[in-house]
């Protein structure tokens, strides 16, 4: 879910419209917003999406002071009622809310049972408790104060009060918020990108802080009530990189990006003489570790395997990745120097932050891989490595994901030269390759949309195989092709395919096959006869060098250690033309959110 607020002396209905808008790749379930103005509050809510909301917002009514909430549904159906914001019993009190109150039955009973709650939601019971402790005899500021302390769980909260139209309360534990500051407004966001527009100083707020924002001022202080100073910073984005241009979506402009990321990261990570430049700091950490614990989630998790496979092989250091939200509650035995590397290209999973907040109990050393600097997970792990890619909007990862790996790849050769290992890999030089192989393949596209057409217009399902490296980007591909085409797709280790998989395969089922890894390139070969020898329609994707005739894509060659940077590109652009072809909402695909806040 993503929050805004506004105020000021502008029209607040189009900020919050507009802020929302750029909030919607984290939930597009239902959304509302809220203004306040001397006939006191408004509320306009709809199911779906912010264009609904559009539709259905009065534009006569005049207000200078509000809140905006785009949702993606845990507690109760994405419908009008369940949406935000939401309201108290007599109306005073007007809030929105991001994250998951763990302990909203338990408040419910012990406060407020006799009230009459209208929605599902776990929100419900914050506004109505603020109004409870108000009728209780406690000033507003106190009563909301209160309320928080009372609440177990993740919470980003914009409160306001229909009595007094100078105030938003803003309350914050887990799920990220900033205080944004103008020149006599001030907004509130979910990330900052979302009211660029308005202003680029943002005040970073910490776990169980509230803020009291005016048209000219903000006022953070803990939940006993004492006051915090902080200054804002200075937000480095360009609001230009948000924009689609001429693409149809945001998801093809990002696969196109990604020989410009690649250089990018070049640059970045090298030092006048053409060396890699790394933190000095991070050099030691994977040094003195005996064994690295990559967590992260989804297409993360993905790049951590790949990740997990370049460290060992080039660093020559343990790495074991895991999936978040299974290591929080699963967590192996530790070695006795272990280093966390978390990666996340919004740095805001609350999967990923779970681990990383017992971690740092239990004192060990966290690096967070983001795309986002500033982000939760990078501010409050030791270390940060950035990716450099730009704003990524589309909720389908696709230039994070070889961003993780190209940074990988840089720390797992720094790592190696820091324990005096011989090399014969410039991931600098290797990565300028790559560059120029995604740009070469990057404008065949039509190919890739002829496959799409050919294998996946009508099928159900559809399997992907490769060993090695291979067999890593191959759940990457399923996972593209599942999120935005809805095609039940699954990504396989060749071998493993005689040990039940095969059982699927009937006349007709699309495998795509991976096949860039020389040492395994025979065993894939067989296992494609062996699918195909059971009916499957097999499409064959080989490396220059590794081809054999009746191969649909030959990728040009590039270093071994290298070559999911650029096997994923034609698994990409296939999901890409499959969900199109389907008339599948490429960018904003159903039930899903770009950036998880909730655990
Ligand atoms: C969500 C997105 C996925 C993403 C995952 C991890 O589920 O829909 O595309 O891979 O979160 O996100 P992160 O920002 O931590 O990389």
């Amino acid at each position: 879910c993503g929050i805004v607020g506004y105020i000021g002396n502008n029209d607040a209905k189009e900020i919050l419209l507009r802020g929302l808008e750029k909030l919607e790749y984290r939930g597009y379930d239902s959304a509302g917003i809220a203004v306040l103005n001397e006939d006191g509050v408004h509320v306009f809510k709809e199911k779906g999406r912010i264009a609904n909301l559009r539709e259905s917002v009065d534009l006569g009514v005049e207000a200078s002071v509000g809140i905006g909430h785009t949702r993606w549904a845990t507690h109760g159906v994405p419908s009008k009622v369940n949406s935000h914001p939401h309201q108290s019993s007599t109306e005073r009190f007007t809030l929105v809310h991001n994250g998951v109150i763990e302990n909203y039955e338990q408040v419910k009973k012990q406060y407020i049972s006799g009230v009459e709650l209208l929605s599902e939601t776990d929100t419900e019971v914050i506004v109505q408790l603020v109004e409870h402790f108000v009728k209780e005899g406690m000033e507003v500021e106190e009563a909301f104060r209160r309320t928080l302390s009372e609440l177990k769980g993740s919470y980003a909260i914009g409160l306001i009060d229909n009595e007094n139209p100078e105030t938003i309360y803003v309350g914050k534990n887990k799920s990220p918020l900033l205080v944004g500051k103008g020149e006599g407004f001030n907004v509130i966001a979910s990330d900052a990108m979302a009211m660029l527009s308005q202003t680029d100083q943002y005040v970073e707020l910490m776990d169980k802080e509230i803020v009291i924002v005016t048209r000219d001022s903000y006022t953070i202080k803990t939940l006993d009530g004492e006051v915090v100073e902080r200054a804002p910073y200075t937000a480095e984005l360009d609001a230009s990189d948000i924009e689609k241009g001429t693409y149809p979506h945001f998801m093809l402009k990002e696969i196109d990006e990604q020989p410009f990321v690649m250089r990018n990261i070049i640059n970045q990570y090298q030092n006048e003489n053409g060396d890699l430049k790394l933190d000095d700091d991070i050099r030691a950490a994977m040094k003195g570790a005996d064994r690295v614990y990559i967590i992260a989630c989804g297409t993360s998790y993905h790049a951590g395997l790949v990740g997990k496979q370049l460290i060992e092989s080039i660093a020559n250091i343990p790495v074991e990745s895991h999936i978040a939200s299974e290591f929080v509650y699963n967590m192996p035995l530790l070695s006795e120097k272990p280093l966390f590397i978390f990666i996340s290209q919004s740095g805001e999973t609350a999967d990923s932050r779970a681990v990383l907040v017992e971690i740092k109990r239990l004192g060990h050393k966290a690096l967070t891989i983001t795309n986002v600097p500033g982000s939760t997970l990078s501010r409050e792990a030791d270390y940060t490595l950035n990716l450099y890619a730009g704003p990524e909007i589309a909720v389908a990862s696709t230039k994070a994901y070889t961003a993780q790996i190209a940074v990988l790849a840089i720390l797992a050769v720094d790592s190696a030269r820091a324990k005096g290992i011989e090399l014969d890999f410039n991931p600098l030089q290797e990565l300028a390759i790559v560059a120029n192989a995604m740009e070469v393949f990057c404008d065949q596209k039509e190919e890739m949309e002829q496959i799409a057409r050919e294998f996946l217009a009508v099928t159900r399902n559809a399997f992907f195989i490769g060993r090695a490296a291979d067999f890593y980007v191959c759940l990457e591909a399923a996972l593209k092709l599942k999120e935005i085409s809805y095609i039940q797709a699954e990504g396989f280790a060749g071998g493993e395919l005689k040990h039940g998989t095969i059982a699927l395969i009937e006349d007709g089922t699309p495998v795509i096959a991976l096949a860039t890894q020389e040492h395994v390139n025979l065993s894939i070969r067989g296992n494609v006869k062996e699918v195909a020898a059971r009916g499957a329609y097999t499409c064959v994707i080989s490396m220059d060098g590794l081809q054999e005739e009746g191969d649909r894509i030959v990728l040009p060659k590039i270093h071994p250690y290298l070559t999911p940077l650029v096997s994923v590109l034609p698994m990409q652009l296939i999901s890409y033309y499959a969900a199109l072809h389907r008339d599948c909402d490429v960018d904003k695909p159903r039930n899903l959110a770009k950036s998880v806040t909730v655990e």
